[in-house]
């Protein structure tokens, strides 16, 4: 069998916007990632980018017509064989071929053949991706089950800034990814609104110092990125991660407890599910000293006075902005590590508690994680030891099936 028949096949369709420079390095991550890619432009975005430049890169054919090598049937086979198709940048007037089912070149023909999970990465100016007609034509793709990822906000072509970038292509990468590894299964979070918390906050104790805790915000992303994945709108709310905003996903950039109970109380408000994987300090200095603290010669430094931080997933669990809301903690023990679950679960008045074991090296700033997911219905599911993104699917998987 040829190599090339083993590998995932991904169609990278690629429309007439300024952003289509960006897809040369989409392009790049997922042929050295393993994958067969076949490249089609549309007439217009080869004025941007050349087809040599895709064809190179590829290491297959390109063509934006139906006309050409016509004995394979090029406008129904690419189609047919893709196991993804993801259009990056899609134009607003892609989006709305696509809604509309026009076929009248190579890509809009093989968007109508395809039966593998398709995903669409808009960018355009602000005012396009805001227009009734756009908002109408992305609303139609997703109830059809296609991904639209939400372009990112920033500096457009030109000297405007506003939501309409191209997201980064190595998170769009990622996107494509995950929806590859989950086959058929579709987007299940589509219409869903989800907020998860990530990262750890640090509470201030002069301009130049804080309490802090060790959490990276690993598993906080990789339930966003799994979430966007599987088609829910996700607000981010992360703490002190320095981690790039994943594609698709609104992040908010918070620093302390206090200000994290904020973001989260304002995005929870329509939320399907809160997640709530961020380390949040159960203390802060019960002062801030304005100007640096100093040492003072021959004295003891003064013992550091603290206050509690409020308890964002008690508060938000008692006080559901909607009933059928879905609520997740976190927690991390170090012994008895499922006889404090429980007691945790049924303190914070949470649905669903993921419990992991820490120490020096568990957990702490790795890519894998291994937990027990404890249900207020008495469920335990435990998760082996494993990547943080197979973790957080096993989270979505409960959440949705909560969500009914
Ligand atoms: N959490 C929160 N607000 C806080 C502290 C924690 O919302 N002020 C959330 C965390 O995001 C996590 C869960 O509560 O989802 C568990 O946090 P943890 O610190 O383990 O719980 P504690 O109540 O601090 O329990 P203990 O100190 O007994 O370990």
């Amino acid at each position: 069998m040829p190599e090339s028949q083993s590998k995932p096949r991904v169609v990278l369709g690629v429309s007439g916007g300024i952003a289509a420079y960006k897809a040369c390095e989409l392009l790049r991550r997922l042929t050295e990632s393993g994958h067969d890619v076949r490249v089609v432009p549309t007439a217009s975005a080869l004025k941007f980018v050349g087809a040599p430049t895709w064809s190179a890169l590829s290491g297959n054919p390109v063509s934006t017509e139906v006309w050409d090598a016509v004995h394979e049937v090029p406008h129904v086979r690419i189609g047919q064989h893709a196991d993804l198709v993801v259009v990056a940048p899609a134009t607003a007037d892609m989006l709305a071929k696509a809604a509309h089912g026009l076929a009248d070149d190579l890509l809009t023909n093989t968007l109508l053949t395809a039966r593998c999970p398709v995903v669409f990465a808009p960018a355009m100016h602000t005012e396009m991706w805001e227009h009734p007609a756009t908002q109408d034509n992305v609303a139609v793709l997703r109830r059809r089950g296609a991904l639209v990822i939400e372009p990112a906000v920033g500096r457009l072509t030109g000297v405007d800034t506003g939501k309409g970038r191209l997201p980064d292509p190595a998170e769009i990468f990622e996107v494509c990814r995950r929806v590859l590894a989950r086959g058929t299964a579709g987007p299940d979070l589509a219409g869903r609104h989800v907020v998860v918390t990530a990262g750890g906050t640090r509470e201030p104790l002069d301009p130049v110092r804080y309490l802090g805790n060790r959490s990276s915000g690993k598993q906080g992303y990789a339930l966003a990125r799994t979430a966007a994945a599987r088609g829910a709108r996700v607000t981010l709310v992360e703490a002190n991660t320095g981690i790039a905003d994943p594609a698709g996903v609104d992040v908010v950039h918070v620093g302390t407890a206090v200000q994290l109970r904020e973001a989260v109380l304002k995005a929870a408000a329509d939320a399907d599910a809160v997640v709530m994987a961020a380390a949040v300090a159960d203390f802060r200095p019960a002062a801030y000293a304005e100007g640096k603290i100093k040492k003072k010669e021959g004295q003891e430094p003064a013992p550091v006075a603290l206050v509690r931080n409020p308890d964002i997933l008690a508060e938000i669990s008692a006080d559901r902005a909607r009933p059928d809301q879905v609520v997740v903690g976190f927690a991390a023990e170090t012994d008895d590590v499922l006889a404090n679950g429980r007691a945790k679960l049924r303190r914070k008045g949470c649905d669903l508690l993921v419990v992991n074991e820490v120490g020096e090296r568990k957990t702490f700033g790795s890519e894998e994680n291994e937990a027990v997911v404890l249900g207020a219905d008495g469920t335990e599911t435990p998760v082996p030891y494993g990547p943080k993104e197979a973790l957080a699917d096993t989270v979505w998987d409960l959440v949705a099936s909560r969500l009914g």
